[in-house]
């Protein structure tokens, strides 16, 4: 039985495909087009995802859409109703496309699918938003039984839920309704300090440990009325996403002494304070909810999905000082897994079909369920474009590369099928040394185009985690943020400027390691990604470190790469010094001279 899941229209659209309930493929309608967190419906990522499980004509029996999409417009309009006539003009703008595509949904899904050869119909099912999150946080999760945590900005109504998940059905205990959501208000933040709503979220977290939490105060008193299960009402007065065209007002900006920064303006003081201040009071929203589904559930282990659990430094502190034994959060925990979910919905809850968990393995298959390319596919391109190479035997591979990463190269590494969600982990991504105090700069204004005051994070031996950090389980997916083992940390003199802060040496492996001494960690394992793996080992072997850089493999401002040409051309659009596709191995100064159409880079700016 082959089941459809599709997420669409909000943002990061994307396409998920179950045979007899296991993940074939998924992926984002971005990494196709080419558009960043592409909302449209993802016709490219249904179509590779159909060809990738082999469904043809008579072979599709299930649609799965991510939300309700009729009870979500009813929310539009009954909160518009509720202020009008102030918020006319959002709603104005949003009722257009309401009307000419979100209402239309299961007509375009149809449309879509007769240009993939699927004529027939298929029935299409529309679980609730949360309900697919929860379902893409608990089924493909180790675990038998656990509690559930959802968050993010808005789906139908809620914005939070807690509940539980036991053998093949997950079930919603409670939930908290828009307006009142955590993902707003840490949106309503981004907005404020001059980051992109919806992408700029992971800058702010990057940016808290620069400040000091001064105005956490003051988000209480006035913002958030915060009860011990971890609940809480947003004091409407302060924002403007129900009745104005921005996240926050006027009187926001009075309680925290001015106006939002502009985005690509100088970072100061109050911004690193502000980061701080919310990223507080999300770990203490998320720590109480987490406390309350705990206590509701009695179960030992949590499961969590939605774009709040992205926030690694949430998630790292919930493990180390929450009430679970462990903790499981879907690597696609923002919409784009909500397709996943939605497919994984209708196979255990329409189906009614078992679901088998080990209690030590998850069913994502480490992510990697996008397209791959085979050998000669990359050779016949390469050939094609007279592109200078050389091929690696399978023997010299891993250590070819770890050579290169030693003698401070920066390497592009496309290998195997593309990761879903919005890490790269290992297979689209660009490597480094991470012990090279000077690697960061490197590669930030060399490769990615930007001064960024985030640091790179590792990708680690799995064995070697516990070496590196304190932590003391495999971070697979990048969604945990650990400290930096203490041995291998060093003094450094504080009271000095964002820009110094950001190259002092805090430790042996000074690349990875943040302003607060930890590191967002991804550990690799041979079962997984052997490919990764063996040159992770091999690095170690000549280094005695099993750990390097892993940054996503693209410039500032562009989706994650997906076919050799997205990497070769951003191989030459970068001062990248190698790229490996597959067993080819690249060198830039081998290259025929490159020519941009147009100029693509952004200014240098601190991001
Ligand atoms: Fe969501």
């Amino acid at each position: 039985m082959n089941i459809l899941g599709i997420s669409a229209f909000y943002h990061d659209s994307a396409a998920a495909i179950l045979r007899d309930g296991e993940v074939i493929a998924a992926a984002q309608e971005e990494r196709f087009t080419r558009i960043k967190q592409d909302h449209n419906f993802p016709i490219n990522a249904v179509r590779y995802c159909l060809a990738e499980a082999d469904v043809g004509p008579g072979q599709l029996h299930a649609v799965a859409f991510y939300d309700k999409p009729i009870m979500k417009f009813s929310r539009i309009l009954e909160t518009y109703l509720s202020v009008a006539p102030k918020g006319l003009q959002s709603f104005m703008m949003a009722i257009p496309l309401w009307m000419r595509e979100k209402l239309w949904i299961p007509m375009e899904i149809e449309q879509s699918l007769e240009t993939c050869g699927i004529h027939e119909r298929v029935p299409v099912y529309f679980p609730e938003h949360h309900q697919s999150h929860a379902a893409s946080a608990f089924f493909p999760s180790p675990f038998k039984s656990a509690a559930i945590l959802t968050l993010d900005g808005v789906g139908e109504w809620a914005t939070s839920t807690l509940g539980r998940g036991v053998g093949n059905k997950v079930e919603i205990l409670k939930d908290l309704h828009f307006p009142h959501s955590l993902g707003l208000l840490y949106s309503a933040f981004t907005y404020f300090t001059g980051f992109k709503v919806n992408s700029g979220e992971y800058k702010l977290m990057g940016l808290a440990p620069y400040g000091e939490p001064k105005y956490t105060k003051e988000i209480y008193e006035h913002l958030v009325d915060l009860k011990e299960d971890g609940s809480f009402r947003l004091n409407q007065d302060y924002f403007g996403y129900i009745d104005g065209l921005t996240m926050t007002n006027d009187r926001f900006a009075e309680l925290f002494g001015g106006p939002a920064r502009k985005s690509e303006s100088e970072i100061t003081q109050r911004e690193m304070d502000l980061a701080s201040s919310v990223q507080v009071v999300t770990e203490e929203i998320v720590m109480r909810m987490a406390r309350t589904v705990h206590k509701e559930t009695g179960e030992k282990y949590c499961c969590l999905a939605g774009g709040v659990a992205l926030n690694c430094v949430a998630n790292g502190r919930l493990l180390r000082e929450g009430p679970f034994e462990d903790i499981w959060i879907q690597p696609a925990a923002g919409d784009a897994g909500g397709a996943l979910g939605a497919a994984l919905m209708v196979w255990h809850h329409v189906e009614d079909k078992p679901r088998e968990a080990d209690g030590k393995n998850d069913s994502m298959k480490g992510a990697y369920l996008g397209p791959s390319f085979e050998a000669d596919e990359i050779k016949a391109f390469l050939d094609a474009r007279g592109y200078a190479y050389t091929c690696m035997k399978d023997e010299e591979r891993a250590d070819t590369i770890a050579r290169l990463i030693e003698e401070e190269n920066v390497i592009g590494h496309f290998n195997g099928r593309m990761e879903f969600g919005p890490r790269a982990l290992g297979n689209r991504s660009i490597i480094g040394d991470a012990r090279s105090p000077k690697m960061q700069s490197i590669m930030n204004l060399k490769i990615k185009y930007r001064e960024s005051f985030r640091p790179f994070a590792p990708s680690c031996l799995e064995e070697a985690v516990s070496d590196l950090f304190e932590l003391d389980r495999p971070s697979p997916y990048m969604l945990l943020v650990a400290p930096v083992k203490k041995e291998r940390c060093s003094n450094v003199d504080e009271d000095v400027s964002i820009r110094d802060r950001i190259h002092q040496i805090r430790s042996d492996i000074p690349a990875i390691t943040h302003v607060d001494f930890s590191a967002r960690v991804q550990s690799v394992n041979p079962d997984t990604n052997k490919a990764y793996y063996d040159i992770i080992k091999a690095f170690e072997k000549r280094t005695g470190y099993g750990i390097i850089i892993n940054t996503s493999f693209n410039v500032r401002g562009e989706p994650i790469i997906c076919t050799p040409e997205d990497a070769y051309r951003c191989f030459m659009r970068t001062e990248m010094d190698y790229l490996v596709l597959g067993p080819y191995l690249l060198y830039k100064k081998d290259q025929p001279n490159w020519e941009e159409k147009s100029d693509w880079r952004e200014e240098f700016v601190l991001d």
